[in-house]
């Protein structure tokens, strides 16, 4: 029997607040073996009848499942959608509808008529305070339905009788908000059950207006935090009504005394307006607010990756330290906050410090967060008990000293909370090797720790920037981990419209640097297009077309790749660019003593990734049909790697920069002479050695290090890399305990000692970029160029050092499973394909096959290569 499931809008299931439909995808599940569409067929109604079609693809002869462009669907404002889909397979089957249905948004700016209202006045500019905003409305008959769109200029929580609307937190999200402003939509429709309905906000100051920067500026865009709303309202007669913030609306001062990322919340629940956000409250002073101007055109709804609380963990063990202080362990560095319970009197305050790490002594230390207090401070209102969690603060931590607390100190009333953007888990790795199993465990929770609705460095001292070389970096891994489409979508819109007009990209993206009002040491430098961080232009939205086969992101995404390269092209001569500051192989150790910067020359790693984004974007123009530009960069890709050959190679072959990361790049850019490869491969495994197997790269390097050695026939050496146990290695962490990721190699050294605390997160994904080789390298699971999106899988694991392997990627099609045992030279393979796609198998250095469960089978000289259609296999084969 084949039926749909996973029905989405845009890459997101029951999506809500859809301003135009660019894409439907969907997932066949079916038991049978070698399951394909032949056609399909789309309807899309504003009833649940089907009976007012706005889209009828009628039956669509196509195995197309994953993007199909429905046109011409117009979608009105506020409206609840229904789609439904059912296809045919090529042997005959027919599905029957499956059903689906999404929220549209405010498709028509000029419809957007709500202002933007706030109580705060010249006065409240230095202040990050919230403040309380509320409305009461009469209802005028039995309602058939209700949604509300809202954003703020700042950050909000927005109440109907007393209730929060929605999971999400801190909304609108972070994006170049005077270019474009997320809003954000809900069916209230059984939150309006009173006759008199009570609309409330609480506003705070956020990324809008609060501190956020190394140098710790605030008003990055704007110096006033607002709030708007527009209530749609069908009665059950047919009458609609339209509520909006405007005039009418009243504030007044909250009990958020203070909130920013950095430092932390103050929240006295004695200034709590009792029943404020419910209908009939006379408590409470409140004055009229006023508007605050704001170009509507810059809205856009948003789509998928909002953030949520998800993870809840309890206290591990509470202990005091040497110095007499009272610490809470939770096990797990994370980011989010302290929910507590506390019963107090009034005035009593309850204050919490969050930290990632002890200090050798077993001393709370506090230094590696800078100028971050990341300290929540309840005090209390009237003696009864409550539970609280900042409203508009997040803290990067694993432990929390109790500096203040009245009562006893009972674990069971703490508990950490991780808050991140909620995005879909697809992978899952494990082995036999339980470092290596934490060591997917670290990466997993890097991840959950810097997606908070920007890709961030690190969640904890006063930085959390979306820093573009770091998610270039981990974007491939985090592919595998957890379904990131609209989340990098998102991000990349906000690369692009903050590039510089010469099509420069900012180091970090929402770009706060380029504003900075008093420059520093870091912005004075330069605060856009450095190689490997600006090469985010080119590199996420590739990733994003290999990971989903999506080429809407590619078309959307084109004069940003293109104007990036141009900036190159237009900073370079014979094809060496530079362009002030450069962060080379970031934090690599062969960086001269106290360096940040790596032994390899800033002109390689530009001359490098020049090529590598070029030669990108040749295939991006090929692909969009764009001939012209496919053929120019592609000349121009040949160009550079000429360039880049005559000046890094000597005529005996060999790189005249002899670091990992110069071999590496050249090498996995394919930039090396074709006769000079395996030269470039025998250095990389002399520079390894000479380090007795260990690494020495940074940023740029890592991620590819297992890759190439594995691609090049060392998948020993790749194994014993990532395996290693001592310093500098990904278990060295493991075996120090760590639970994410760490930003330097030795963030902690083996004499205990510490990096210096000027940076040094214990909370940075960068170098959990080595999960990509978890899944592509040990599992194999592999997409195809020509076939993206894993239409096409490629499955070629590379077997090594372990006794089993159990991994699986959620791809859009469905789930595709590598898992592989082994015992001796005997290894057998099952393998999990996806209804509508097909799978080439690659068993290298494989002997003899002893079982093929009736796949086709091609002996080469590298092993046999097998081929699948959809379904469940197993594998038996003995290695040479
Ligand atoms: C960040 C990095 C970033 C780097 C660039 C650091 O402060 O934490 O991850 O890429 O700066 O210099």
């Amino acid at each position: 029997m084949v039926r749909i499931s996973d029905i989405r809008i845009n890459y997101e299931k029951e999506p809500m607040g859809v301003e135009s439909i660019e894409q439907i995808g969907w997932v066949i599940i079916s038991k049978e073996k070698g399951v394909f569409q032949q056609s399909y067929h789309v309807q899309i109604s504003e009833d649940e009848r089907y009976e007012n079609l706005i889209y009828d693809s009628g039956v669509v002869e196509s195995g197309e499942s994953a993007h199909v462009e429905p046109e011409g669907v117009k979608l009105r404002a506020a409206k609840l959608c229904h789609i439904r889909v059912c296809i045919r397979t090529t042997d005959g089957e027919e599905s029957g509808w499956t059903e689906s249905h999404f929220l549209t948004a405010i498709p028509d700016k000029r419809e957007w008529k709500a202002e933007f209202v706030s109580i705060e006045t010249e006065a409240d500019k230095e202040k990050s305070s919230g403040f309380y905003l509320r409305k009461e409305v009469a209802l005028s008959g039995e309602v058939a339905s209700a949604y509300a769109y809202t954003t703020a200029l700042g950050l909000y929580h927005f109440y109907i009788n007393g209730r929060k609307v929605g999971e999400d937190e801190f909304t609108p999200g972070w994006t170049s908000y005077n270019k474009r402003l997320l809003y954000q939509a809900y069916d209230v429709t059984e939150y309006l059950t009173e006759k008199r309905t009570a609309l409330g906000a609480i506003v705070g100051a956020g990324w809008y207006k609060g501190v956020i920067g190394m140098a710790r500026e605030r008003w990055h865009y704007g110096d006033t935090a607002a709030f708007a709303m527009q209530l749609f309202i069908t009665y059950r007669d047919g009458r609609q009504e339209v509520v909006l913030t405007d005039d009418s609306w009243t504030g007044a001062e909250s009990p958020v005394e203070f909130s920013e990322f950095y430092d932390g919340e103050i929240y006295h629940a004695g200034k709590e307006i009792p029943h404020w956000n419910e209908p009939g409250c006379t408590n409470g002073e409140w004055k009229s607010v006023h508007s605050i101007s704001f170009e509507p055109s810059v809205l856009t709804a948003q789509s998928g990756a909002r953030v949520r609380q998800i993870d809840r963990l309890p206290v591990k063990r509470i202990f005091q330290t040497p110095q007499g202080d009272t610490v809470l362990d939770f096990g797990q560095n994370l980011t989010g906050w302290v929910e507590f319970k506390v019963k107090g009197k009034p005035g009593d305050v309850v204050e919490l410090n969050c930290f990632e790490i002890l200090d050798a002594q077993g001393n709370v230390y506090l230094d590696n967060l800078r100028g971050a207090k990341q300290t929540v401070t309840y005090i209390c209102g009237a003696e009864k008990n409550v539970s609280f969690h900042p409203l508009f603060s997040f803290q990067g931590f694993q432990y929390v000293r109790v500096a203040r607390y009245p009562g006893e100190i009972c674990p069971e009333d703490f508990q950490a909370c991780t808050v991140h953007s909620a995005l879909d888990c697809t992978g899952v790795f494990e082995c036999s090797n339980q470092d290596l199993n934490q060591l997917q465990h670290n990466i997993l929770w890097g991840m959950k720790g810097n997606f908070l609705d920007v890709p961030t460095d690190c969640p904890q001292r006063d930085e959390r920037l979306g820093w573009t070389g770091d998610v270039q970096i981990f974007c491939r891994t985090a592919c595998y981990l957890m379904d990131t489409y609209t989340f990098y979508r998102k991000w990349l819109a906000d690369l692009a419209a903050d590039q510089t007009k010469e099509g420069g990209v900012p180091h970090v993206v929402p770009d706060i640097l380029s504003g900075q009002r008093v420059p520093n040491e870091m912005t004075k430098k330069g605060v856009d297009s450095a190689a490997a961080w600006a090469d985010a232009a080119v590199i996420v939205p590739w990733t994003l077309y290999l990971v989903y086969g999506d080429k809407y992101v590619l078309k959307t995404q084109y004069d940003s790749m293109k104007a990036w390269i141009d900036f190159m092209v237009n900073h370079s001569e014979n094809y060496r660019w530079s362009y002030m500051r450069q962060f080379g192989d970031w934090l690599a150790l062969d960086a001269e003593e106290g360096s940040y910067l790596g032994a390899t020359p800033n002109e390689l790693t530009c001359m490098a990734y020049f090529a590598y984004s070029t030669s990108l974007f040749a295939k991006i123009a090929k692909i969009l049909g764009r001939e012209e530009d496919a053929e120019k960069y592609g000349q121009l890709f040949c160009e550079i790697r000429k360039e880049y050959q005559k000046t890094f190679f000597d005529e005996m072959g060999h790189l005249n920069v002899q670091t990992q990361t110069a071999q590496i790049l050249t090498l996995y850019f394919e930039l090396s002479p074709e006769e000079y490869k395996e030269r470039v491969v025998e250095d990389l495994l002399k520079l390894l050695k000479k380090r007795n197997g260990h690494l020495a790269t940074g940023f740029v390097g890592t991620p590819y290090f297992c890759h190439v050695l594995g691609q090049n026939g060392c998948t020993r050496e790749a194994y014993e890399l990532l395996m290693k146990e001592d310093f500098p290695s990904w278990l060295y962490e493991v075996k120090c305990g760590a639970t994410t990721i760490w930003e330097h190699w030795d963030g902690l050294k083996p004499d205990g000692t510490m990096w210096s605390p000027a940076i040094n997160s214990f909370n940075h994904y960068a170098y959990g970029a080595v999960g990509d080789w978890l899944y592509r390298g040990i599992a194999g699971i592999n997409s195809d160029d020509e076939e993206p999106g894993y239409k096409h899988i490629v499955l070629e694991p590379q077997i090594g050092d372990l006794d089993y392997v159990r991994a699986e990627y959620r791809s859009q099609y469905g789930v595709i499973g590598s898992y592989w045992i082994r015992q001796g030279d005997r290894i057998e393979l099952k393998i999990k394909i996806p209804c509508n796609t097909r799978a080439t198998i690659r068993l290298r250095g494989a002997g003899m096959l002893l079982e093929n469960d009736g796949l086709t089978v091609l002996e080469t000289s590298w092993g046999m290569e097998l081929t699948a259609d959809s379904g469940e296999y197993r594998i038996l084969y003995a290695l040479k």
